[in-house]
């Protein structure tokens, strides 16, 4: 056997494996499962950004590699004008943005770019497991910041001391937040942006969820705050904005060192994406609409929200992302409350230990239900919870 890469021992357990086990079983054995586990839009791509694509794909010259610097000037063109539309902020498209494989892609390359072996890597816990484990495989030491729902599962950058402030290089966010569904004021940006140009790091702002919202409330970007685009790279997606996660095209916005930085890495690994999908994409953000989606999200999160907190248990409702965070009743564990509402109930929730330490205590329901049509599955979800009767209801 050829052994493989030392790097790859850095990657921590997977915890969602015991999870995954038992959603196999269960569909093995044909019961109706109710899948709040994975969080990708049950909804289609809307037909106008599959129609731009068709056409776009019909340009013989989006078939071949594209062999612009950052991305197609359509596409970094548009970028430039969502983000000045969505967040007031001005981009120069040719050296403050550049196209992602997605998000994920950028996020993992950003910690190749930018950590050595020894680097600290400031993380928040729990979070999308990413950034731990490329600043691990990198080499890198992990910096945990603990994000408690007392402080709004913000990190407190008062507790990270001095000498590791000192130390660190890159410091990463993710706000609206997977899993906890958190979100942050735009005086907490100021504070990350503050802490940054003290310390000498890179912000590393993951928006992903920045599209995915309710009500009135509308995410801020990081780079609303003045003077962000020195010390912050924002890193966006099309995949929950538009219904996209199959097309893999996100994007990144900020400063342009840490673009051209990031760019330098990236244009020795991979090639870009199908400039077809860069053009649809560019159309979705010029005029992609998702309130449909938006609406029926909503309709979910209503409908587990109100219907889990009748039934005794303190969920509270997110103002954005897919995602509803709630703790685990007395006497479980994030694993056994998870194991118990997929053997008993044939609710499949995410133990939220699997995004870290400071998850355990919690689950996370995702909003993305398949087969729902209006609610219905999460009414039915809510009414098998019931059943058990373990909140005192
Ligand atoms: C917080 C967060 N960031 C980034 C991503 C990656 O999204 P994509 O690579 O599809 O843009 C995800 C996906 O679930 C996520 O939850």
């Amino acid at each position: 056997m050829i052994a493989r890469a030392k790097r790859l021992d850095q990657i921590p357990p997977y915890l969602f494996g015991e999870i995954a086990a038992l959603k196999r079983k269960a569909i093995a054995e044909g019961r109706d499962l109710i899948d709040l586990g994975i969080g990708d839009p049950d909804q289609p791509t809307p037909g106008s950004i599959i129609d731009a694509l068709a056409e776009a794909a019909h340009n013989p010259e989006t078939h071949r590699y594209d062999e612009t610097n950052a991305g197609w000037t359509p596409f970094l063109d548009a970028v430039a004008t969502f983000c000045k539309n969505r967040f007031g902020v001005d981009i120069d498209p040719q050296t403050e943005a550049m196209l992602l494989i997605g998000s994920k892609e950028g996020l993992s390359h950003l910690a190749w770019a930018y950590i050595d072996p020894g680097d600290i890597s400031l993380v928040p816990d729990p979070a999308y497991t990413v950034y731990k484990v490329n600043t691990l495989m990198a080499g890198g030491e992990v910096y945990t910041m603990p994000m408690f729902e007392d402080n709004g599962f913000l990190p407190d950058f008062k507790k990270i001391p001095e000498a590791v402030a000192q130390k660190a290089k890159l410091l990463w966010l993710n706000y609206p937040n997977n899993p906890t569904g958190a979100i942050a004021p735009l005086s907490f940006y100021e504070e990350a942006v503050a802490f940054a140009k003290k310390y000498n790091l890179l912000i590393v702002n993951d928006a992903a969820y920045s599209e995915v919202y309710y009500d009135d409330y509308r995410p801020n970007s990081i780079l609303e705050v003045p003077g962000a685009k020195e010390v912050s790279i924002e890193l966006h997606s099309l995949s929950k904005s538009f219904n996209m996660t199959g097309w893999r095209i996100g994007f990144a916005v900020g400063s342009a060192e840490a673009i051209a930085t990031l760019n330098k890495l990236k244009s020795n690994l991979d090639s870009k994406q199908f400039p077809a999908v860069s053009l649809a994409a560019a159309h979705a953000l010029l005029h992609g609409d998702n309130k449909k989606t938006l609406e029926l999200y909503t309709r979910r999160r209503d409908i587990l929200c109100n219907g889990l907190r009748e039934l005794g248990w303190d969920v509270k409702t997110p103002k954005a992302t897919l995602y509803v965070w709630a703790r685990v009743p007395e006497g479980h564990t994030a694993m056994t409350f998870s194991r118990l509402l997929l053997e008993e109930a044939g609710v499949l929730v995410i133990p939220g230990v699997g995004y870290g330490e400071y998850g355990e205590g919690y689950v996370r329901m995702s909003l993305t239900v398949m087969g729902d049509k209006n609610g219905e599955r999460l009414q039915e979800a809510v009414e098998r919870i019931a059943a058990l009767h373990l909140f005192g209801k």
